[in-house]
Order: C-alpha cells, then structure tokens, then sequence
C-alpha cells in the first residue's frame, strides 16, 4: 500500500506500458491499420511485373482465366480470412507456371503491392512474411466500424 503512494509516477509509466503494449500485442490487426510499407509495395510492384504480370495482367485487370487481382470478387474472396490464408496460397501455388521459384519475401512484397492496389493503407511496418505473425492479420474487404 505505501510503495503505491510513493511511486507513484514508476507505477503510472508501468501501468500504462502494460496497458497499451500488452493488449495491441494480442490482439489481431487488420489490412486497414496499414500492414506494409511504401517502398515494399514499390519492390513488390516490380517483383509482380516480372512474375505475375504476364498472366494477370500489367494493371491485375485479369487475362483469360487469370482473374483479377484487384477490388470485387478478388477482395470478397479473402473477405474475414487472416492473411496467412492468402499468402499460403501465393507460396503453394503462384507463380502458376513456377511457385517454387519464388521466396517468401519477394512474396510479401508482391502482396503488399496486391494490397496498395486494393486501397488498402500503408502503414510504418513491412508485411512479415512469417506464418506465425501473417495470421494475426485480417484481410477485411470493407473497413471494419
Ligand atoms: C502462368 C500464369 C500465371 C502466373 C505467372 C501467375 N498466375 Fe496467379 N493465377 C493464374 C490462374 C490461371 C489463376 C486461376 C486458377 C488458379 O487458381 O489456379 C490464378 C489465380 C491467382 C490468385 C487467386 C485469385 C483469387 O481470386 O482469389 C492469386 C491471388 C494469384 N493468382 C496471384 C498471383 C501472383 C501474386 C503471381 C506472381 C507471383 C501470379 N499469380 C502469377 C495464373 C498465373
């Protein structure tokens, strides 16, 4: 009781680091809090012109049976899922014509380009590329209220 009255601003600093750090850190976060960085969707840009493109697209308008990679039925495809869905999906099947040949990085940064084109905000950090943090992320095709 009395080392509460003593310290009082220790305990305030304490006490508002485990508030505000403890909660964001277990909580999941989705693509509108801004989940990649400008400068990984301009790589990504560039990796997808290289590998993507051809098939589906300069602009991801689609090309025969490549769809979309951009806003409608591609958006309300992954709508409520966690990213680790999407990008698993990247990793095991895409490029079509070579998926192995791909890393999970230049991965990620395609992602985050996929992401930039769709609206979705950049933010501070870079996408990870990790299963284990890519599943905290929802990918929300309309802004959640
Ligand atoms: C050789 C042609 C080809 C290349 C290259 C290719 N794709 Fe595809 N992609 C397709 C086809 C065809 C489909 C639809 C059929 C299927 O899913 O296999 C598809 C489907 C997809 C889907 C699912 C779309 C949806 O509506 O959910 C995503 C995402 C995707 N591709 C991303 C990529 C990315 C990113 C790259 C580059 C790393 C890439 N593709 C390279 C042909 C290609």
């Amino acid at each position: 009781m009395m080392r509460k009255f003593k310290l009082p601003m220790i305990g305030g600093v304490a006490l508002f680091g485990l508030t505000i750090v403890a909660p964001a850190m277990a909580q999941n976060i989705n693509v509108w809090d801004g989940v990649y960085t400008k400068a990984q969707a301009e790589r990504g840009k560039e990796s997808f012109g290289e590998r993507c493109a051809a098939c589906h697209g300069v602009q991801m308008q689609g090309i025969e049976e490549a769809p979309t990679l951009k806003q409608g039925a591609f958006v309300y495809n992954w709508d409520g899922m966690p990213v680790s869905i999407l990008f698993q999906r990247l990793r095991e099947t895409m490029p079509l014509d070579d998926p192995k040949g791909t890393s999970r990085k230049i991965k990620a940064d395609i992602l985050a380009y996929i992401m930039s084109e769709n609206n979705f905000p950049e933010g501070k950090m870079p996408l990870p590329y990790q299963n284990s943090q890519l599943k905290r992320i929802q990918w929300n095709a309309l802004k959640p209220k």
